[in-house]
């Protein structure tokens, strides 16, 4: 009998270098505020949010993408023919097929890189450094970029108060490559479907029965009616039932936190960085006070400039921590995704 062959990689891997990318737009709450039934003063208080980004209408996901991308490659001294595998987080690229991945490596200049999309929302971007880490550790590939992009704009229902203020748009991306010692923790991931309807990105089945009855048959993408494509009348908006997500988040992500801490081998006392996703000041500050994180742990808190950007919100928190000298090179730092799905994912990281 032949044995097949199979790899066997490195032991540990590290997050080799990061970056991202801020679309030149900033919208202030007073200029949203102008679109919806709101105040400045109500979405700082309930947020934390003071202003969020805006990508220019032709300006895409694997624009974004790529942008984020060739500054991680740039901080790790990597180029395009560096990178085996491109995995791209995202909730808002607006195909299903063709991925955004296989664009952004073909614009990085990768040697025909493994490339594919990842859709598990706000966790999206830590379920994309748990598979990273693993292709490496099982010699799958030497050196894997994760992006996490999204262009929440594009899904924002301007017509609905409670969701149009949160969302932001922007890029960040990792490569993750080997290292001497372990620089990613196992992760602890899972999900819980039973929420799927707390955020879900849906043109409603009874309002393009309505739009297009009496004729049942006479919808988008029917032959007979060439016209109605799905962007003139059932663009899918992303609805959120706020409050219920607030409880879950509040209540539900300490412990996988503490979960995530406890598979990495640590305590909140040994992490000098905390980077949970960027939802809400107020979720962020429930969490540091039910984990009773010590003064030492810097917060992340990016929220206030970006608004919540979904699968890009950790690596952007990330990039701008270290930017600004808050965080360091080699700091041991925290980083929880969590969100639609629902889904999580959370892994202790040293930083590049
Ligand atoms: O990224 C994935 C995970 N996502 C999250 O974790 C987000 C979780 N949810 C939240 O962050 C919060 O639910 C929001 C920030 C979205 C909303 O804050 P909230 O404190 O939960 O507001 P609410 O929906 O409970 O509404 C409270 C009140 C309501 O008025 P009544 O019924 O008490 O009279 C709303 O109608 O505030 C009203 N309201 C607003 N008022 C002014 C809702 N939206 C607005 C608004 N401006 N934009």
């Amino acid at each position: 009998m032949v044995l097949l062959r199979t790899l066997r990689g490195p032991a540990y891997t590290r997050i080799l270098g990061i970056g991202d990318y801020r679309p030149a737009r900033i919208i202030s709450n007073e200029e949203l505020c102008r679109h919806i039934d709101s105040t400045d003063e109500w979405i700082q208080d309930r947020s934390g949010i003071q202003q969020r980004r805006q990508a220019t209408p032709d300006e895409s996901v694997v624009d974004m993408g790529t942008q984020a991308a060739r500054a991680a490659m740039t901080y790790a001294d990597l180029t395009g023919s560096d990178i085996d595998a491109v995995i791209c987080a995202t909730i808002t690229h607006p195909y299903q097929t063709p991925a955004a991945a296989p664009m952004i490596a073909e614009r990085l200049g990768t040697k025909n890189a493994a490339a594919f999309d990842l859709s598990a929302a706000c966790a999206g971007y830590c379920y994309g450094v748990a598979v990273a880490d693993d292709m490496v550790r099982s010699g799958r590939a030497e050196h894997v970029l994760v992006v996490g992009v999204e262009k929440l704009s594009d899904y924002r229902d301007l017509g609905d108060r409670g969701t149009a203020f949160i969302f932001g748009d922007g890029a960040g991306a990792a490569v993750i490559g080997p290292s001497a010692t372990p620089g990613i923790s196992a992760t602890t991931w899972g999900s819980d479907g039973s929420g799927s309807a707390m955020i879900s990105q849906s043109v409603s089945w009874t309002e393009a029965q309505e739009r297009y009855a009496p004729a049942s048959l006479d919808m988008p993408g029917d032959p007979a009616r060439p016209d109605a494509t799905v962007t003139d009348s059932l663009w899918p908006f992303i609805d959120m039932q706020g409050p219920s997500v607030f409880r879950w988040a509040a209540t539900a992500v300490a412990p996988l936190c503490e979960r995530a801490l406890a598979a990495a081998g640590v305590t909140a006392q040994d992490i000098q960085v905390f980077i949970p996703h960027q939802a809400n000041t107020r979720i962020v500050d429930t969490l540091v006070k039910k984990l009773r994180l010590p003064d030492h742990v810097v917060i992340a808190d990016d929220i206030t400039d970006m608004a919540n950007t979904s699968a890009a919100s950790i690596p952007l928190a990330t990039a701008a921590l270290l930017r600004s000298g808050r965080a360091h090179p080699g700091d041991l730092a925290l980083q929880i995704g969590f969100g639609a799905g629902l889904t999580w994912a959370a892994q202790v990281v040293q930083l590049p």
